[in-house]
């Protein structure tokens, strides 16, 4: 199993490019499939969960071309198996986005059930609600997921909570169903608006994603597109967080700063001085940082996919902060790992109280999920000493070169797998 080990102290400085976004990237690949004409998708992160994904599209006949290690083409003309197999599920649970491109465009689709992960359970009820609103027959056996319909008519359908993926799978599902479907109570994060525009370009008729109302008229075909991905917002956050944590001055670049508000709003509350330009935010911390208070929001509130980022932040903060995880029930774990090293962390139920000390020790730690094992790290980088993160293949799913752009930014931080790789790094650095 791969570590990082890191050899914190060191505030991180310069410039760091962002990537296209995961989370916008996975829907839009699936939804690539809803044509059978060629689509060109451009500023995809070169990360594990979408060669995943890519993999489970080939695996039911779409004709994927890699062009470079940021760019593909897909051609779902060939598609013959519309059964998306446990084994994909298991590994990434947007491969469900397959469910509602297939059962869009072919009416059926079988996809294995996505268990609960790491930071909740994570039920998928709200995407069955909009399926079935949709007249498609859903039902749930020996672990799959069965839908077929006859015919997809349009729906008015009010989601009972927000949830992005719901939101996504069924607005794929609407874009190829007879007449007018309006959803309410939507998410609208900008990677929701990301596959609406996507889908817009294959011609699709998708009027008011990232507001509360969506309304689409279905289409009959769709067509292809070259579409390039929006820049992922929570790994440029995730950098922004590191340089207030390590006392640096970095600038990201690359982004739609427009997508970040509720991130450099908390940055400033906390002291950090935040620049905006068009496409860059530059983050310089000096001095101590102060104390605040976060709830995790869908956009455009704060994040939960910054929560552990700011976490850690908060813990080398002055003053006593709290956290509320409104959206997940399950994403604390990474504050046990943060005890270890010395931060001074209290969690009852969906909250948790930080009370920030001046330093944490350096200590061997292990990465509970994706975005918990990032913030580990931006410890590591803030704390003397050298620490070690296991379980790291939990970031490389949805952090493209971390470890280079890092070092990038004046980190000293390696990836290794034995112990002899990690007493070479401690007598380098000792
Ligand atoms: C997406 O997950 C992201 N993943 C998550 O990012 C992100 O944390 C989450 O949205 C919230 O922003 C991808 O886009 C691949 P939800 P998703 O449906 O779609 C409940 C990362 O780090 N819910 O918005 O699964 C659910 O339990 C990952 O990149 C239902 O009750 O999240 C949760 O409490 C982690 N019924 C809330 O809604 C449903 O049918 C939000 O979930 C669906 C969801």
């Amino acid at each position: 199993m791969e570590q990082y080990i890191i050899k914190g102290g060191n505030p991180l400085v310069g410039e760091v490019e962002i990537g296209g976004a995961k989370n916008a990237a996975l829907a839009i690949l699936a939804a690539a499939i809803m044509t059978d004409e060629t689509v060109t998708i451009e500023n995809i992160p070169d990360v594990n969960d979408i060669n995943v994904l890519l993999e489970a599209i080939e695996g039911i006949g779409a004709a994927i071309q890699r062009i470079d290690r940021h760019s593909v083409k897909i051609n779902g003309s060939g598609i013959r198996d519309f059964n998306i197999e446990y084994d994909y599920i298991k590994k990434i649970r947007a491969s469900y986005y397959l469910l509602g491109a297939l059962l869009g465009k072919y009416k059926k689709a079988e996809v294995a059930l996505p268990g609960g992960c790491n930071i909740g359970s994570r039920p998928i009820d709200q995407h069955l609600k909009g399926f079935r609103a949709l007249g498609a027959y859903v039902d749930i056996e020996h672990g799959k997921i069965i839908a077929e319909a006859d015919r997809l008519k349009g729906s008015h359908i009010y989601f009972d909570v927000v949830t992005v993926g719901a939101t996504i799978n069924v607005m794929m599902t609407a874009s190829m169903s007879e007449g007018l479907t309006i959803l309410e109570n939507v998410a609208k994060e900008p990677h929701v608006v990301d596959v609406a525009n996507f889908l817009n370009s294959m011609g699709a008729d998708i009027r008011g994603a990232g507001t509360d109302v969506i309304k689409i008229r279905g289409v009959s075909k769709l067509h292809s597109t070259t579409y390039s991905i929006i820049p992922d917002q929570i790994e440029a956050g995730t950098f922004m967080f590191a340089a207030a944590a390590t006392r640096g001055d970095v600038t990201v670049m690359n982004v739609i700063p427009k997508h970040l508000e509720a991130t450099i709003a908390k940055l400033v509350e906390m002291g950090c001085e935040v620049e905006e330009f068009d496409d860059a935010v530059r983050v310089v911390s000096k001095g101590d940082l102060r104390k605040t208070h976060v709830k995790t929001l869908p956009y455009p509130g704060f994040p939960t996919d910054m929560q552990p980022q700011i976490g850690v932040t908060l813990a080398l903060s002055r003053g006593t902060s709290t956290i509320t995880e409104s959206i997940f029930e399950n994403r604390f774990k990474y504050l046990s790992e943060l005890a270890r090293m010395g931060a001074k962390v209290k969690v009852e139920g969906n909250s948790a109280t930080i009370e920030g000390v001046k330093a944490l020790s350096a200590a061997r730690v292990s990465a509970p999920d994706l975005r918990a094992g990032a913030a580990l790290v931006i410890a590591g980088l803030a704390t003397d000493g050298v620490t070690i993160v296991d379980d790291i293949m939990y970031i490389q799913r949805g952090y493209e070169r971390f470890e280079e752009k890092l070092a990038s930014l004046g980190a000293v931080i390696e990836r290794v797998s034995t112990e002899r790789e990690i007493q070479k790094f401690r007598l380098r650095v000792s």
